[in-house]
């Protein structure tokens, strides 16, 4: 029981490392192609925000959701999309090729266009603590 326990903590500690392993690297990265600051506030802003792209009224929370701590749904496919949330979902914000790939797709289909790494900074400041 008390093994289970340390095992436990350990594993968490590790995962939060992980998280802040990968999402320090991006936001680095992204500083070093020009962005400045980044900020939670506006990443919640734009996660939240909606866009009229392809006469459509699209946000991240249309398949998101508006609780990263739920599972959301594809708008398009109805598939199930595991919670956002790395609190909730561990799994989220540790590679950086998956990062990057979604935020390509996701931003196209919902901005109509690649996020800039302003934004993909300011997404995953905001993300990161959910
Ligand atoms: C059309 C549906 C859809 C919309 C809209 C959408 N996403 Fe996603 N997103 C997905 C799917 C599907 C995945 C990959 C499956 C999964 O990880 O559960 C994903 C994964 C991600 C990931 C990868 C997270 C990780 O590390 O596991 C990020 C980051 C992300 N989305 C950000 C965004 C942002 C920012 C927006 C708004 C600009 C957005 N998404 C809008 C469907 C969507």
């Amino acid at each position: 029981m008390k093994r289970c326990l340390i095992m436990t903590v350990l594993l968490l500690g590790i995962n939060s490392l992980a998280i802040a392993d990968t999402v320090d690297e991006r936001l680095a990265a992204y500083q070093a192609e020009g962005a400045g600051e980044f900020s939670a506030e506006r990443g919640r802003e734009m996660w939240f925000k909606s866009y009229s792209t392809e006469g459509q009224e699209r946000s991240c929370t249309s398949c998101h959701t508006d609780n990263a701590g739920k599972s959301g749904k594809h708008a398009k496919t109805g598939k199930p999309i595991e919670p956002m949330a790395p609190s909730v979902n561990p799994e989220r914000l540790t590679d950086a090729k998956k990062i990057e790939k979604w935020f390509k797709r996701n931003c196209k289909w919902t901005v109509g266009r690649e996020c800039t790494a302003q934004e993909k900074g300011d997404f995953l400041t905001y993300l990161r603590d959910l």
